[in-house]
């Protein structure tokens, strides 16, 4: 998954591709590179590396111009190198791409392009392109773009600029996420929200397959028939401070602390506080398919999956509706068993996974009614499904997510209260008692956020080791598998999270003193379960870190260490154990000098298979 950014105007384009880039740069991070046109020729500077690199080479001879792009790269094919790095261009440099995405035939496109004449010099897919819209250009540079782009398979999202046609960017996308942003007298070109939003607010979304002509005075949009298109111009509500870090070290620390803010952002205009109801005219779903629905289906990718799977018991509680959980990259490829009596949720933060896109369309397939939960407005998720719950957790910068999957959470109790209260399986008191403690999570984040001094001595003493295991039961078991992934994602610590019932049944014999545990054990109905599977650890020697309710007199006779969080309903304590594990993994991952926000061989968001 990479980062793309073009420019068209009057103002020097350097300045604007790398303040890009480094806005993009949580997208891919292993090389870059820039591109500008002037007098009809194509000056690239690239390397392997950040960002930051390709700053240091372009501050001794940045070259001059008013159209570029700019890309920085997750290697799918060819190592992570300057000559890999993109942009790309073709035989004599009059065509010069960018490309997010892979192109799964550019063995035989290669191939027949060197018979052509053509010369390759990088290892990468990408570098089809330039040499095919060479092939295909006559005197129309959108129609040489438009008929090479007939002849991929695969997913893309790319600029181009050409000295044959010096006045234009064409872009197209399909598969990966491609924003067109409109200024005065000057035009953008991104892969996300974030790199155009201090320019402009205004953008458009290209769809699939839909091919941009850009000059620095508008855009011409057509679809792969060549029909003119007129599209929608939205305005993106992201204030600029948003994007920036506020003060915080990281990306990933300051959006932990949005966690309070994004919360109440999930309950407003979705619950009326006062009267502690919910308000269905703002719940996405018609009346009818709620009632009708007989089994839910969530997919999901990484932590959206672990979110997928507390939904699971949060629904089959406050629903009986069954519900089957699994891996987007799953589920895609196996018999679709789904039908019209089916809700299949899709969750995705950045909406747009390629395995979760994919598992969207094989539920289109299937006839299930689709809801997308996702972050992003125009994401291809969310404009591929039947409705959409925006989690309005704002922009997620960090690699690893965390407001957004505590944004998530709150989605599915919401939906879930709301199915109980159509379907008639939990009364309106017992509506009204759940609704009651919901509203008092954001407050009870606070409390836990204020123990970060107490989990930086922690991350002290558990910063050197090598293994973890993380125990949970019932609802608190998907926390301990997200804890063990925030955990192992930004630290690079092996950690693996286990029902905490199945530690008998093989991880117990890993356990001793180097082996720390980390369990979830609030005061909830397996409580005593897990008290016992604590003890049992205890008699291997090992250290065990215990998340548990605040008042639990107990627990500190037997766990070594212990974080507290408020008492709240059972149902609900994911949403607050989630939180010290996620300073827990941060405070450990930042002692240990990672790149906390953009962690090594990782990308924000999965756009190829
Ligand atoms: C989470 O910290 C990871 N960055 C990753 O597992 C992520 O949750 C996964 O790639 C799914 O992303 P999505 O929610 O944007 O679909």
């Amino acid at each position: 998954m990479c980062g793309i950014i073009g420019y068209i105007g009057s103002k020097e384009a350097v300045p604007i591709l790398l303040d890009g880039l480094k806005k993009l740069e949580y997208r891919g991070y292993d090389s870059a590179g820039i591109a500008v046109l002037k007098d009809n020729k194509i000056k690239i500077v690239k390397c392997k590396g950040k960002v930051a690199k390709l700053e240091n080479l372009l501050e001794k001879d940045a070259p001059k111009g008013n159209i570029g792009l700019g890309h920085t790269r997750w290697a799918t094919h060819g190592k992570p190198n300057d000559i890999n790095a993109h942009p790309h261009n073709g035989c004599n440099s009059e065509i010069v791409v960018v490309h997010n995405g892979i192109i799964e035939n550019y063995m035989s496109l290669r191939e027949r392009l060197i018979l052509e004449g053509h010369n390759f010099i990088s290892e990468t897919d990408t570098e089809v392109l330039p040499h095919l819209i060479e092939s295909n250009y006559h005197n129309d540079f959108t129609l040489a773009v438009k008929e090479s782009l007939k002849e991929i398979e695969g997913s893309y999202a790319i600029g181009v600029i050409s000295t044959r046609d010096p006045g234009k960017i064409v872009a197209s996308r399909c598969g990966s996420p491609l924003i067109i942003g409109i200024g005065e007298g000057e035009m953008f070109l991104a892969s996300d929200i974030p790199a155009l939003l201090i320019y402009t607010n205004r953008v458009i979304f290209l769809e699939e397959r839909e091919i941009a002509t850009i000059t620095k005075d508008g855009v011409e949009i057509i679809n792969s028939k060549g029909k003119i298109l007129h599209k929608k111009v939205i305005n993106i509500d992201w204030g600029e401070e948003m994007i920036e870090k506020s003060g915080y070290k990281h990306f990933m620390l300051k959006e932990i602390f949005q966690e309070t803010m994004v919360i109440r952002n999930n309950l407003e205009g979705r619950i009326n506080l006062s009267t502690k109801t919910l308000q269905p005219e703002n719940l996405p779903l018609p009346l009818d398919r709620i009632k009708e629905i007989e089994r839910i289906s969530i997919l999901a990718c990484g932590s959206s999956y672990y979110t997928a799977l507390a939904g699971k018991y949060i629904f089959e509680e406050l629903t009986g509706i069954p519900v089957e959980v699994d891996y987007s990259s799953e589920f895609r490829y196996r018999k679709i068993l789904l039908g019209k009596k089916d809700l299949a949720i899709l969750i995705s933060q950045s909406g747009e996974t390629a395995d979760t896109l994919a598992a969207l369309r094989a539920c289109r397939k299937a006839g299930s009614y689709i809801l997308a939960l996702t972050n992003v407005r125009g994401s291809a998720i969310s404009r591929e499904a039947d409705s959409v719950m925006y989690i309005k957790a704002g922009p997620e910068i960090g690699v690893a997510t965390t407001k957004a999957f505590v944004s998530q959470l709150m989605c599915l109790y919401i939906l879930s209260l709301y199915f109980a209260q159509v379907r008639k399986t939990l009364d309106l008191s017992e509506i009204n008692k759940i609704i009651s403690e919901l509203i008092k999570i954001p407050q009870m984040v606070e409390i836990i956020l204020l123990k970060e001094p107490e989990i930086i001595k922690l991350s002290e003493e558990f910063h050197k080791y090598h293994n973890f295991l993380y125990l949970g039961r019932g609802i608190n078991y998907p926390i301990a598998l997200e804890g063990a992934l925030k955990l192992k994602e930004i630290s690079y610590i092996h950690a693996e999270g286990y029902a905490a019932g199945e530690m008998k049944h093989g991880p117990i014999a890993l356990l001793d003193k180097t082996f720390p545990v980390v369990v979830i054990v609030p005061q909830d109905k397996v409580y005593t379960k897990v008290i016992n599977n604590i003890k049992e650890v205890k008699a291997r020697d090992t250290l065990v870190l215990a998340i548990a309710t605040e008042g639990d007199k107990e627990i500190i006779n037997i766990a070594d260490k212990v974080i507290y969080i408020p008492k709240t309903l059972d149902i609900l304590y994911p949403i607050l154990s989630v939180i010290p594990l996620q300073l827990f993994a941060y405070h450990i991952a930042d002692r240990l000098g990672c790149d906390v926000d953009k962690p090594r061989n990782l990308a924000k968001s999965v756009t190829v298979e």
